[in-house]
């Protein structure tokens, strides 16, 4: 179900915007918070109270069972700014389901889709001159679940706030990355939560990435539990790689997140004659087409990062520079058709763009 306009949101506007403050030549990610932002409260069962508030701090109980036992759950998404003016959300309705995934897996609370779409839609209208109009620079959307019970045994949650908040931002990560196979860390296993985004996934990644800027690199690339021997994701996004000419990634299951930019990038790739595998690939696969020159290129893919493009993996204690990135590369050609795409400038035979 599309949003529709039945439900009633009460609205309380800002008495002064910030807008003026902002420098959208600094913007950066994730630094700036917008005017407003969307809150429905769930008790008894029920969702309630629907409002659009001025951003802010709210009161929050010391026993918050969030805070002590991680039923936490977020969400990331961007809103585009055609040259008419127009805005576009990418795909919302794939970031709805995906939230629900999330939320059944913690046990938390289902979110109704009018609900989530029209808190959406509705925020970004009112905040609509908070959408950046440079190239480049978008509005991300984040949507963040999580439990309010005031309870320190362990126990589900019977209520839950759910926000929406919105952020202009430029790009996540300025210059190509440098990345290290984590061989002792693990992001995920199977059974376990990998695929959902919760805050724990996060959280237990800073120490490992850590270590990892500490020795001089960017990111991770986290292998799987067992053996550290296959692909998993890299950081906060999906990875991807090029092999004779090849689009490879790791299939997804359970400990991998199912990236809504994964999925877009391995259609616009097929869209444009390139041949994509999903499959398991080991980091010896990278090391042996690294050897026999194989290796093109390796990418991360995601909704904050977009395409990252990696130009050093290290493993093992050897470090394996990868070829010259440029804008011709398979990660470059694919990301400037996939913008096309977010900014109207091409036709959205996907039906992907979701006007507010
Ligand atoms: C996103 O790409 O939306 C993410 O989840 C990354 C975020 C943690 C910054």
């Amino acid at each position: 179900m599309i949003a529709t306009q039945t439900l009633h949101i009460e609205v309380k506007k800002t008495k002064q915007s910030r807008l003026p403050s902002v420098d959208w030549k600094k913007l950066g990610f994730g630094n700036i918070l917008s005017d407003h932002m969307f809150v429905s409260d769930f008790a008894d069962g029920q969702w309630k109270n629907p409002r659009i508030i001025p951003y802010g701090n709210f009161e929050i109980s010391p026993a918050n069972s969030a805070l002590h036992y991680g039923q936490s759950i977020f969400e990331g998404m961007k809103a585009y700014r055609y040259s008419n003016g127009d805005i576009y959300l990418f795909r919302p309705l794939e970031n709805y389901k995906r939230f629900n995934v999330s939320a059944e897996r913690m046990a938390m609370a289902n979110v109704p889709e009018e609900l989530f779409m029209e808190g959406l839609t509705q925020l970004i209208r009112l905040d609509s001159n908070w959408v950046p109009k440079e190239e480049g620079h978008t509005l991300y959307i984040r949507p963040l679940l999580f439990a309010t019970e005031s309870h320190i045994g362990v126990k589900v949650s019977d209520s839950y706030s759910l926000m929406i908040m919105t952020s202009p931002v430029g790009m996540y990560y300025s210059q190509p990355i440098k990345v290290l196979v984590e061989t002792k860390y693990t992001r995920a296993v199977p059974g376990g939560v990998g695929f959902t985004k919760t805050a724990g996934n996060y959280g237990r990644s800073h120490f490992p990435t850590r270590l990892a800027l500490q020795k001089g690199y960017n990111q991770l690339i986290w292998t799987d539990g067992y053996e550290h021997k296959y692909l998993e994701e890299s950081g906060t996004m999906n990875l991807m790689c090029v092999i004779n000419d090849t689009l490879i990634t790791p299939e997804l299951h359970d400990t991998i997140l199912a990236g809504i930019t994964r999925d877009s990038v391995i259609h616009v790739a097929k869209d444009m004659g390139i041949k994509v595998e999903e499959r398991k690939i080991t980091v010896d696969e990278l090391v042996d087409g690294h050897k026999k020159g194989t290796l093109q290129e390796i990418f991360g893919v995601g909704t904050a990062a977009t395409i990252a493009p990696i130009c050093l993996f290290g493993y093992k204690g050897k470090d394996y520079e990868l070829p010259p990135i440029n804008e011709n590369n398979f990660g470059g050609r694919i990301k400037k058709e996939l913008d096309k795409i977010r900014t109207g400038k091409v036709a959205d035979k996907h039906g992907w763009m979701f006007k507010v």
